[in-house]
């Protein structure tokens, strides 16, 4: 009896153990399959885990509340023909969708949308047409150029013509000092510009805009050494205390741009700005009088913002645009052609948001406080370049305002 208790508890012991082997590896197994198939969807199935990589000009207001993304989600957002393409000579590129809705986005960030649209912290009161009004891709474009005003604060506009103001703002109208320029380059911050090589293509371009605090230096092979334009946001010049001292940003046209309360005129943004920049700009305009910096006029965003809403078939965000879509109006005005770099996202899509900046900042996911999915369906809308294009180097072409026939 003892004799073949021992027997039993031996061959438990034996079952155990080789239940065990085989658990461990069943798991090895699935893990190595995983990285597997990760990196055939990269290469083949072109899987985009997170969508608008875009990090350029987002405010504060979208840091603490944009931290969720869900890869299936977000790439139901993709279009493209699905399955095999074995059978297919001509590859397909699943790129962005210019349908896509805030259905595509997750409960989590519908959420976001729908306590922005109840907090309406600029009081919007959209009256215009739509929305969901269809335009062609050249009637867009003709009505961009119409409804949108891109131009700067002057020093005729009260109250810059008080003498709190007297000598702060540039005496020539930026189109002196800026363009007409043949092809631009608008270079976003985004995380998949690492790795990019795009450094040569970019500096091909006449004139390169790019964004706040994105740096050239140490990155030139991926993002150019060029700097024609850079854009900033309010909140930059307001509190980042390296923007009076750090060389980055003596070169190049300063441009600075500040939210206002939904279509206030000069006057009644300067009473209430969004971020009170204006004694770092003088400071800064007292060290470098040499440097063109202009004040982008506060109407510009929200005339921008109507036709985003117009166009759109739902509600968008009432915040206004992100500095990307602000960034590639002013280069639609000032050249022939926009090459726009990682607006629309590439395969290189990654969870790191700034190409600059080691840290995983989730405001730039598919935008909770600027309304970015819907700026990237008019700039998907508006490409004229191949899909092979966004696909392979994150880039959209679009012809600027300068030679369009309307
Ligand atoms: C655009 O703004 C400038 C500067 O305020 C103004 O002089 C011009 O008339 C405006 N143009 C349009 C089309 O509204
Ligand atoms: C500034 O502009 C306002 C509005 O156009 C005008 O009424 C005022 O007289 C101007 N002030 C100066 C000092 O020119």
């Amino acid at each position: 009896m003892i004799h073949t208790n021992m027997k039993k508890k031996f061959s438990c012991c034996i079952v155990a153990f080789l239940l065990f082997a085989v658990i461990c590896v069943w798991k090895e197994r699935k893990k190595g399959s995983y990285y597997d198939s990760l990196k055939l969807q990269t290469k083949e199935f072109q899987v985009l885990k997170t969508l608008g990589k875009l990090t350029m000009g987002s405010h504060s207001q979208s840091v603490s509340s944009d931290n969720t993304q869900d890869p299936q989600k977000n790439s139901q957002a993709l279009s493209g023909p699905k399955g095999s393409t074995k059978s297919n000579p001509q590859p397909s590129f699943q790129v962005w969708n210019k349908e896509s809705s805030s259905k595509n986005l997750i409960p989590r960030l519908q959420k976001i949308l729908k306590n922005y649209l109840n907090m309406n912290k600029y009081k919007v009161s959209y009256k215009g047409p739509g929305p969901g009004v269809k335009y062609s891709a050249d009637a867009l474009r003709c009505y961009l150029r119409d409804r949108v005003n891109v131009s700067m604060v002057e020093a005729t506009d009260f109250p810059f013509n008080t003498s709190d103001w007297e000598g702060y703002l540039p005496k020539e109208n930026i189109r002196t000092k800026a363009g007409p320029w043949h092809k631009c380059a608008v270079v976003s911050s985004a995380g998949s510009l690492k790795s990019s090589q795009l450094g040569q293509e970019i500096d091909g371009h006449d004139a390169v805009l790019r964004f706040n605090g994105a740096p050239t230096a140490n990155f030139q092979q991926d993002v150019g050494t060029k700097t024609t334009i850079r854009l900033m946001n309010s909140q930059l010049v307001t509190t980042e205390k390296r923007f009076l001292k750090d060389g980055l940003y003596n070169e190049g046209i300063l441009i600075v741009w500040d939210p206002s309360i939904y279509h206030s005129d000069i006057p009644k943004w300067y009473k209430n700005p969004d971020y009170n920049f204006f004694n770092n700009y003088k400071s800064y305009r007292k060290m470098h009088p040499g440097q063109p910096f202009y004040i982008l006029r506060p109407q510009m965003p929200w005339e921008l913002w109507d036709v985003l809403q117009e166009i759109s078939p739902e509600e968008i965000q009432p915040n206004p645009p992100s500095s990307g879509m602000l960034g590639i109006l002013i280069m639609l005005t000032l050249c022939d052609q926009v090459d726009i770099y990682e607006f629309l996202p590439s395969k290189r899509k990654t969870d790191v948001c700034y190409y600059y900046q080691k840290f995983f900042d989730s405001a730039c996911t598919m935008g909770a406080y600027h309304p970015l999915l819907f700026e990237k369906n008019m700039v998907k809308h508006l490409n004229e370049g191949p899909d092979e294009d966004i696909y392979l180097l994150g880039k959209a072409t679009l012809p600027g305002f300068r030679n369009i026939h309307c």
